[in-house]
């Protein structure tokens, strides 16, 4: 990864590739002229003042997204500018907006993929502004090519199509001494770190990553953070009783896992349990995905992945917080010994459930897991699953749905995500839903009427939350596997979606506050 440092030196006599500045659009409604953004003074300086004239000329409007690339003026050590664009200039009293930032820093790594070393003089205002860039650069340096030919290596060894990530990264303006400053890197760092970690796990080929390698990076990870972990291969959940989990897992020559990963701080106050959807590669099962609805279905684990790196991310932090990840694992395939559309299954909870759509298997492995969860009374659990394409239909690839039995907790969770950065909205758990998944033969179908999928979907996990227990559902389905273009600090491919909402609700649950 990118390795950050906070630098207080003067941008002119730096030794770096490039210098990446902030550029915004000017508030004023008659100008079409971008504005310069703290940070850039010693750069506009050095163009008599003239760097807003001179960004405009080259076509610059401080959008989102945009890039402008100009020549360091005479006597800079550094060769290149690259002018971010920042979005709308903020109001007069206020500073730039976090996740401004953070896509901008984004941007800038990305387009300094090669470089060996950039110096990034955004406006930083405040730590967590330092911490949003240091997020930025190392989520937006990201890239998966562990399955690209090598070249001869050159020095960092990467692929032939793909250029190294950028190596180094100096936040000018940052407080090397300050406390929070530094405290804002560690935790940048730590979250996305294992934000990227998850994005490997999601990128890494089905055929690869099956349940059981998946529990095994799960235990190693866990052995290094001093977390706790139980790892339930089938035999386990035979005896347990995981109907759903097995269920789900039976068509598979790859057996189910259902992972528990503890951590626990001495100073915990509150309790929360995270539980991940991990289908490792959705095929539909017997019901299977025709062509073009199965390419991108190894990211159907992107919610276990989410969890893992919570945990984990968690740990490194030393968050004053209990937290419990539940990673349930199964591949979803059709065989002779799959689950048939018609087959009912007695779940962990008791309930049995009749599959009427072997596609709908991700609820199946939630509902053992929630209910796994439960047992241990939690304050409160958080699921997280890419388990509809309703969901996506509603809120399209950017936004993750949020449900709950608790309308505070749901805002809760909202804020948390809204802190993170991470797009989401919320929406009703309808109970006029619940009767279309009445069954003749079971307690309860795994399908429901079509219209508002999503939200049958989480109706049916609702049923497997223990009785008392303060529940929330993020359908990630969207968000989770980014099949256009990079943008931002997102990649292509799998993207972390969820991880750092989840972390941002460790730490409010740290701080005593769940709803
Ligand atoms: N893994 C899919 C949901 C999904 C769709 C994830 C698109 C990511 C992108 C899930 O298991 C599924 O197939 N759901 C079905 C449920 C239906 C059969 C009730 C769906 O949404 O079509
Ligand atoms: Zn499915
Ligand atoms: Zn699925």
């Amino acid at each position: 990864m990118t390795a950050l440092t906070l630098s207080t030196a003067a941008v002119p006599g730096l030794r770096a590739d490039a210098i990446v500045i902030g550029v915004a659009k000017s508030s004023a409604a008659q100008s079409a002229a971008p504005v310069v953004a703290p940070g850039a003074e010693a750069v506009d300086q050095a163009y008599d003042g003239r760097l807003a004239g001179v960004l405009e000329t080259l076509g610059a409007s401080g959008a989102e997204g945009e890039v402008t690339k100009l020549p360091a003026p005479a006597g800079f050590k550094a060769p290149l500018v690259v002018a971010v664009g920042l979005g709308a200039q903020p109001e007069k009293g206020s500073g730039y907006d976090t996740e401004a930032l953070r896509k901008a820093a984004g941007v800038a790594a990305r387009t300094l993929a090669g470089s060996k070393k950039a110096a990034f003089a955004l406006p930083l205002a405040d730590a967590a502004d330092a911490g949003a860039v240091a997020e930025g650069v190392l989520l937006g340096a990201y890239s998966f090519d562990a399955y690209k030919k090598k070249d001869d290596g050159g020095s960092a060894g990467k692929g032939k199509n793909g250029k190294a990530p950028l190596a180094e990264a100096a936040l000018i303006g940052g407080k090397p001494r300050d406390k929070a400053y530094k405290a804002a890197l560690e935790r940048a760092t730590a979250v996305a770190e294992e934000l990227n970690r998850a994005r490997d796990l999601i990128n890494t080929p089905p055929n690869d990553l099956n349940p059981e390698a998946f529990a095994a990076v799960a235990q190693a990870a866990a052995k290094e953070h001093g977390i706790k972990v139980q790892v339930l291969d089938e035999k386990a959940l035979t005896k347990g009783g995981y109907g759903g989990i097995l269920g789900v897992g039976a068509g598979s020559a790859s057996g189910p896992r259902l992972v528990k990963l503890s951590y626990t701080s001495s100073k915990a106050k509150k309790h929360l349990a995270l539980v991940g959807k991990g289908i490792t590669y959705d095929s539909g099962g017997i019901s299977l995905k025709p062509a073009g609805h199965n390419e991108t279905m190894k990211c159907d684990m992107s919610g276990a992945a989410a969890v893992f790196a919570a945990v984990v991310a968690a740990a490194r932090l030393g968050l004053e917080v209990n937290v419990t990840g539940w990673l349930a694992l199964a591949e979803n395939m059709p065989s002779g010994s799959a689950t048939r559309p018609g087959d009912v299954l007695r779940m962990f909870s008791g309930k049995t459930v009749e599959v009427l759509n072997t596609d709908a298997e991700g609820r199946l492995v939630l509902a053992d897991a929630l209910w796994a969860a439960s047992q241990d009374e939690p304050d409160a659990i958080v699921d997280v699953a890419t388990l509809t394409g309703a969901m996506v239909l509603a809120l399209g690839n950017r936004t993750f749905g949020i449900m709950a039995n608790d309308d505070a907790f749901r805002s809760a969770v909202h804020e948390a995500a809204e802190e993170a950065g991470e797009p989401a909205w919320q929406m009703p758990l309808p109970e006029h839903l619940r009767k279309g998944m009445d069954s003749s033969t079971a307690d309860i179908a795994n399908m429901g009427e079509r219209m508002g999928g999503g939200l049958v979907a989480g109706l049916f996990l609702r049923e497997f939350v223990g009785e008392g227990i303060t529940w929330a559902h993020l359908d990630i389905a969207g968000p989770a596997f980014n099949e256009g273009s990079p943008f931002g600090y997102t990649p292509k491919g799998g993207t972390g979606s969820a991880v750092r909402t989840l972390v941002r609700l460790a730490e409010r649950a740290a701080a005593g506050d769940l709803s």
